[in-house]
């Protein structure tokens, strides 16, 4: 049997990981600048994480949500804790699409509405509805194609001011990113959420506020959201949340009320899962590691604006974007087959960063200094690194 081909792959095994460093099958060591596409919250095999998987696999690793899950209420414990949302209501599922799948739904059964906003350049998953919600038209099935969706353009308060006035009354929700993540690492503006914010409000629709990339700290705030100092209605995350483990989840403001039946899910919020998100926001809380990505990032971006050859440096914390120019389109590639670093991209040539949330100083300088000799700006290094 054949794996079904779909993924354009870097010629490259991954074996082992610690930290923010990743090591192949040929025994050369990576800094992952990555997170393996932002899900590496706390750092790779993370020891306070692999121990509480560790003892609750070898305890219980699942039974269904026919009965109390205790790990459940302490994860949302927690969760409040951290996120500043402790009035809020917890469902657990298993993957950011099914996340933001669950919300929009729950969104619609709430209002009795069928509509809902997204935005240009959003991504929302590759599931029913959130792949519809998602400005990306190749990986949209004619099956899930529809007319529910109305897409906006993305930090443009008048062109929504419009898509209410003319829709208001059916519309269920507004799906946002806090920083387009896919779409190129584009931060929503403050006075853009608070619009949101203020028009379903007004319109009796739900702020839908989607952290599945952006959120669990990776912005330097739990939420990137909270920058405009807006609550929304309904939180989606994933990614972050396990560190690898595979868990999503929607935080729910307590004016939306539950019933039975209304969402479930077989393997959501199972016991090991839990166990895994449990750890990740204990290493979060003990470690202040969202302050850490706000001051980590800070540094890495206020250096990168310096560096010659690359432009629009943008992001918060640590979910940075920036444009190399033309002659060194190719620099991501360059920073893996030459300095062994890993990053991610959006189209044409974004380069994405979006590594562990403990990134220390150190790690940053060993990247600027790969950046330095990549782009030929060597002899200018120390000036490049420090603090
Ligand atoms: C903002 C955002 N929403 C949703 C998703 C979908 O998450 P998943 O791949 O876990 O379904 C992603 C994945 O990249 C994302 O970046």
């Amino acid at each position: 049997m054949q794996l079904f081909d779909v993924y354009p792959l870097n010629p490259i095994t991954i074996v082992k990981g610690k930290g923010s460093y990743v090591w192949d099958s040929e025994g050369t060591r990576y800094l992952d600048m990555y997170g393996g596409h932002a899900v590496i919250s706390v750092g790779h095999s993370n020891d306070h994480w692999v121990k509480k998987i560790q003892d609750q696999v070898a305890t219980l690793a699942f039974y269904s949500n026919s009965v109390i899950i205790d790990l459940q209420n302490q994860l949302a414990d927690l969760l409040g804790e951290v996120s500043g949302k402790k009035d809020y209501q917890l469902f657990l599922v298993n993957s950011g699409a099914e996340a933001n799948e669950n919300a929009l739904k729950l969104a619609s059964f709430h209002t009795g509405r069928k509509k809902a906003v997204a935005f240009s350049k959003s991504f929302h998953g590759r599931t029913s509805l959130a792949v519809a919600a998602t400005d990306s038209p190749s990986i949209v099935a004619p099956i899930n194609e529809t007319d529910n969706i109305i897409f906006s353009p993305f930090n443009d308060i008048q062109a929504l001011q419009e898509v209410f006035k003319n829709n208001g009354n059916e519309i269920a929700a507004v799906i946002v990113e806090g920083i387009q993540g896919v779409g190129g690492i584009n931060v929503a503006t403050d006075e853009f959420l608070l619009e949101i914010r203020n028009l379903c409000d007004q319109y009796g629709s739900l702020y839908i506020a989607d952290a599945i990339q952006c959120g669990y700290g990776r912005s330097g705030m739990f939420y990137s959201h909270d920058s405009a100092g807006v609550n929304a209605d309904i939180y989606s995350m994933a990614k972050g949340m396990g560190n690898g483990f595979p868990i999503g989840a929607i935080s729910i403001a307590p004016h939306i009320k539950p019933k039975h039946g209304m969402l479930g899910t077989t393997f959501g919020g199972n016991h090991l899962a839990c166990a895994a998100a449990i750890g990740v926001l204990e290493e979060i809380k003990n470690n202040h590691l969202i302050a850490n990505a706000a001051k980590v990032g800070h540094h890495l971006m206020s250096v990168l604006r310096q560096m010659p050859h690359i432009q629009n440096v943008r992001g918060k914390g640590l979910m940075i974007g920036f444009d190399p120019d033309e002659e060194n389109a190719d620099l991501r590639k360059r920073l893996l087959n030459n300095q062994k670093v890993f990053t991610g991209t959006s189209k044409p040539n974004v380069v994405r960063l979006l590594p562990s949330l403990a990134l220390s100083a150190t790690e940053v300088n060993e990247f600027l200094q790969a950046m330095a000799i990549e782009l030929n700006i060597e002899q200018n290094a120390e000036i490049f690194i420090g603090a």
